[in-house]
């Protein structure tokens, strides 16, 4: 009896093993805060360079970068460029050719993803009667505020592109709409489920704390309720898991509130949430109408960004990998300029005929 028994508790003992999903030892554990306080980021080594080899066995290689970016392309080379004026030709061309990759790969459209084919057949570059291109266009002036304007708060020098979020796919992995109450998809994005609608957060519901500052206190100006602590603990569990990182990254364990105790990376998070903020603000929200009725969410609103739009999983989006940031696109890196021949009323944004 007892030699059958042993191979089947060997058997269920590695079942077991397989089942619970434990990896093997060694793993890396990196301190983030004072010693004993438990702070730890614990990474397996070899799973995380098998995320970073997937990255780099994605990303495309493009044109390489040229030694000089050449001067603006002078009036008449385009009838309507708006914030890519100051480009080269050449630059603007091999800036087009990346675009295509970076966003329309999988389509297998090319240029004409984004640009209108008239009825003999020939593209018509210039016109805005599509609104991948007019909103092509608003994301290209995104790019461009967040290289410039949050590199010292968030995105630091090497900034993005647009492949960070598309990867080669019209739709980025993740994004937000409002809730109808009964929807809920996570494959590509987040619907707010219920009541809850968490990912307001990042738009309209905005105070989120709920800790009083002393035990006991008979303090009565905090009015957080059971359900207001519930939500923002959703909140910091999809921020988690949107940077792929666990609570310790951000906080003391023991003092979550405290910011003198949290180490600096969560100094980077709250900025990153006013980021987005401004992101769905500014680029996102002022798009509702350019959208057609597919793109939008079960409210009738248009995406929004979120964390994990940039950041898929990863602490540093694409684990930082340089064909996924920026700095070798002057188009990206630099507010951009109306080109001298584009016409001087610039055409109402987000208003043209849906294909
Ligand atoms: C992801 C969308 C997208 C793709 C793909 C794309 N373009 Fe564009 N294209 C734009 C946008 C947006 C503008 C307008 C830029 C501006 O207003 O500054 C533009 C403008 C142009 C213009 C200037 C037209 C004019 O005279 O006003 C040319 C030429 C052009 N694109 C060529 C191409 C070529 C060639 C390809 C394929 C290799 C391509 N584009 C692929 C988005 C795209
Ligand atoms: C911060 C993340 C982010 C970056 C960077 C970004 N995008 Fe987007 N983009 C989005 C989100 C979110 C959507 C909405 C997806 C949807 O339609 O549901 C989107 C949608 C689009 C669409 C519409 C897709 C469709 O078929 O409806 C186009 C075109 C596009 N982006 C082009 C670009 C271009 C070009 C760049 C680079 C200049 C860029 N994006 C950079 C987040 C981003
Ligand atoms: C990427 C950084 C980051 C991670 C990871 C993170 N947090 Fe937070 N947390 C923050 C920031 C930033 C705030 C402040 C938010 C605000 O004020 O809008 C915050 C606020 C909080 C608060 C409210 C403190 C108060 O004053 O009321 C609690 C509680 C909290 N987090 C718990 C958690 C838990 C539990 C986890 C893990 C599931 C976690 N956090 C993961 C960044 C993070
Ligand atoms: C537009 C893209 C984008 C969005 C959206 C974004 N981030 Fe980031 N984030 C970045 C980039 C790029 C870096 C890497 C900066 C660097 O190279 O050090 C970064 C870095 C960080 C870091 C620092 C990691 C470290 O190594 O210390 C934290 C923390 C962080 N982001 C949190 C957040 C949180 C929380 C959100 C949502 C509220 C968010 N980010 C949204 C692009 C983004």
């Amino acid at each position: 009896m007892r030699h059958v028994m042993r191979p089947a508790a060997f058997l269920a003992g590695g079942l077991l093993l397989f089942l619970s999903a434990c990896e093997l030892p060694p793993v890396d554990a990196v301190d983030l805060g004072f010693r004993g306080v438990g702070m730890q980021q614990v990474d397996n080594p070899r799973t995380l360079q098998d995320s970073m080899d997937a990255v780099a066995a994605r990303v495309p290689q493009l044109a390489p970068t040229p030694d000089d970016f050449g001067e603006p392309a002078p009036p008449g080379t385009w009838e309507n460029v708006q914030v890519l004026g100051h480009l080269s030709e050449a630059e603007f061309n091999r800036f087009m050719l990346a675009m295509t990759t970076w966003v329309a790969q999988e389509t297998g459209q090319g240029c004409n993803y984004c640009h209108v084919i008239e009825d003999d057949g020939s593209v018509n570059f210039a016109s805005d009667d599509i609104y991948t291109k007019v909103v092509s266009r608003r994301m290209i002036e995104m790019n461009q505020s967040l290289n410039v304007n949050f590199a010292a708060d968030h995105i630091r020098e090497g900034g993005i592109n647009c492949w960070t979020c598309h990867q080669g796919q019209v739709l980025p992995n993740n994004y937000w709409f409002y809730s109808d109450g009964t929807r809920r998809d996570f494959d590509r994005y987040f619907v707010n489920e219920g009541t809850r609608q968490i990912e307001r957060y990042y738009l309209d519901q905005r105070a989120v704390r709920v800790i009083s500052p002393e035990a006991l206190s008979g303090n009565t100006d905090n009015t957080s309720s059971i359900q207001d602590t519930e939500h923002l603990y959703w909140i910091m569990i999809q921020m988690s898991e949107g940077l792929g990182v666990n609570c310790t990254f951000c906080h003391t364990s023991a003092r979550f509130s405290d910011w003198e105790q949290s180490p600096p990376s969560r100094v980077h998070a709250l900025r990153g949430v006013n980021m987005v903020r401004y992101l769905n603000d500014e680029y996102m929200v002022p798009l509702q109408d350019a959208w057609p009725e597919e793109r939008l969410g079960p409210m009738g609103d248009g995406p929004k960004i979120q964390c994990a739009t940039c950041h898929n999983g990863a602490w540093i989006p694409q684990y930082g990998n340089p064909a996924t940031r920026g700095e070798t696109w002057p188009a990206l890196t630099q507010i951009g300029t109306v080109h001298p021949s584009a016409p001087s009323e610039t055409p109402a944004e987000g208003t043209p005929d849906q294909p």
